[in-house]
Formats: structure tokens, C-alpha cells, sequence
């Protein structure tokens, strides 16, 4: 919930249908590429990290080209505006605007750059015995494959402790900030003061081209770069 002003609350849409569904499906399928890596089911782990290929390939168009919160030049803000909003990190006041907060942000920007960093060292990584491997493996000996298997298992490590971090944030703006912000990631809807101005949303045109090249760069990179 947001503050009330004089003026009252109205729910207003702020996150677009692609941006939920490509965040709730991220979370089942880094747990299921978890599990599914821990349990040698390799081939149905590359599966899911071509998934999570596409899904990041999107979310990063998403983020030049789509709608209006999730685009990068609006949540990614300089130093000045990350302070100001730190300094006002305890009051209990949520905030009113919409998108990402100035701290989240930087948040979303380092979870999207370690999740590409996953996914490219997947590509190279072989295990123990060169038995499993990642497509690009081919293009490199065996011990850089292997280098690439240790640093997939360190950022995975990372990955987990920010996304930790992620979610005691959320636990903390909905305790602290009585703020509550998985609702909006579901529903797409945040109660917010009657004069907020409607969020920009894309066009379909934009959606069906992103969706072709998630498609292709996730189907290209999984074989190894060949076209045909
Ligand atoms: C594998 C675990 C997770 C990953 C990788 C992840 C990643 C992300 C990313 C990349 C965003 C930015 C969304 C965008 O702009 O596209 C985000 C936002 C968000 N996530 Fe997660 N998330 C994870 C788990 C969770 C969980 C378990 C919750 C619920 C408690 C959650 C709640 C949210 C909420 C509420 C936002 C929007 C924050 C805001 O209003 O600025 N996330 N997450
Ligand atoms: C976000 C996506 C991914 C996550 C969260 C993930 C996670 C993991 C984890 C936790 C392991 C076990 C590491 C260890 O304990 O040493 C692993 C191993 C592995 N992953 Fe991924 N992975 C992802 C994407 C990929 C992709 C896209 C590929 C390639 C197509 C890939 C290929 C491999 C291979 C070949 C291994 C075995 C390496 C070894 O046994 O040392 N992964 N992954």
C-alpha cells in the first residue's frame, strides 16, 4: 500500500504480463537447474538453461525497448538519487512512485548481469570426466571447460547470496516499509495516489519481435552457434 494523500488511492498497472511471467518463471527454473544439476539430469539442465537464455535475452530487449518500468534508463539511477533514497531507507512511508526503487535498480541490474554470467559459463563448462557438457565446449580444451565448470559453480554460489538478499529486501519493505511489493508482481496492480500518471506500455509489435529473437538466440546458442 501506498501513502495516502488527500487526494486518495487508485491501484494503477505497473509491471506488463512479460516482466511477471518472465520473473516467476526465472525462480522455478534456477531451482529446478539447481536440482536438476545436483541430480545428473545434465541434459534436462541445459534444457532449462536454454530457457533461462531466452527469458534473459527478452528481459534484456525488454529493457531498451519495452514498457516503460522495465526499461533500463528508468530504474537505473545515479549515485545522487541512490543516496537520497538510502537516506530515507527507514522511514515508513512507502514510496509512491512506480517502477524499481533507486536501490533496487542497481539490484535487478547486478541479478540480470550474474544470471548472463551463468549462462554464458554453462555454455563452456565440462564435468570430470568430459561426459557432460555445455555446447561451446567443443571450441575449447578440456581445462578451460573446466575452469568455466569451477566459475559456473562460484557465480551460482553469488547468484544465491543476492538473491537472499533480494528477498529479505522484499521481507523488509512489507515488515519495515508495510510495503507490500510481491502483490504488484503478481497482479501487475500497485495502490498508489490518484494523480499518478499512467505507465507507457509497449506495443504488441515490440513483443512478437522480442519473443523471435529470445527464440533464436536461445535456439542458436544451444547449438553451439550453428545456424542450421
Ligand atoms: C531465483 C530467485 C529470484 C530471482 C533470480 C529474482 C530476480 C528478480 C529480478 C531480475 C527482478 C526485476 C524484475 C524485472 O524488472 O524484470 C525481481 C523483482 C522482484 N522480485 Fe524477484 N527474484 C527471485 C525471487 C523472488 C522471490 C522468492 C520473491 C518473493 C518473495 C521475489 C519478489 C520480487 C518482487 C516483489 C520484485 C519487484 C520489486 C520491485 O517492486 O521493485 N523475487 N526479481
Ligand atoms: C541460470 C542458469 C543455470 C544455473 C542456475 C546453473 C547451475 C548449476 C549448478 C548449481 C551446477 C553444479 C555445479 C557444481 O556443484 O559444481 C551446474 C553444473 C553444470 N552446468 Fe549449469 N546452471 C545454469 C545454466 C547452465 C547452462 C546454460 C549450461 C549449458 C548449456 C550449463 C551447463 C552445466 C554443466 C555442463 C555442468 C556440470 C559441470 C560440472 O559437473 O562440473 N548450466 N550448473
Amino acid at each position: 500500500m501506498a501513502a495516502a494523500g488527500a487526494e486518495g488511492l487508485k491501484p494503477v498497472r505497473v509491471w506488463d504480463w512479460p516482466v511477471r511471467l518472465i520473473h516467476w518463471t526465472l525462480v522455478l527454473l534456477i531451482a529446478f537447474s539447481w536440482w536438476s544439476a545436483e541430480n545428473d539430469h545434465l541434459g534436462w539442465h541445459r534444457l532449462s538453461g536454454y530457457t533461462i537464455i531466452g527469458l534473459l535475452t527478452f528481459r534484456l530487449y525488454w529493457g531498451l525497448a519495452g514498457s516503460q518500468t522495465a526499461r533500463f534508463g528508468a530504474f537505473v539511477k545515479g549515485p545522487g538519487e541512490v543516496l537520497t533514497y538510502a537516506r530515507g531507507l527507514f522511514g515508513r512511508r512507502p514510496a509512491d512512485g512506480v517502477g524499481h526503487n533507486a536501490l533496487g535498480g542497481w539490484s535487478v541490474l547486478a541479478m540480470l548481469t550474474l544470471l548472463v554470467a551463468q549462462v554464458s559459463l554453462g555454455l563452456f563448462a565440462v564435468d570430470t570426466d568430459g561426459l557432460e557438457s555445455g555446447p561451446f565446449s567443443a571450441y575449447v580444451d578440456f581445462h578451460t571447460g573446466r575452469v568455466a565448470a569451477h566459475w559456473h559453480h562460484v557465480v551460482f554460489n553469488l547468484l544465491l547470496a543476492l538473491i537472499a538478499l533480494h528477498v529479505a529486501a522484499i521481507a523488509f519493505y512489507a515488515v519495515v516499509k508495510r510495503d507490500n511489493l510481491v502483490g504488484p508482481m503478481l497482479t501487475g496492480f500497485r495502490t498508489l495516489p490518484a494523480s499518478t500518471p499512467p505507465v507507457r506500455f509497449a506495443p504488441f509489435w515490440k513483443l512478437a519481435l522480442g519473443i523471435v529473437i529470445a527464440a533464436g538466440v536461445a535456439v542458436v546458442l544451444s547449438r553451439g552457434g550453428r545456424l542450421l
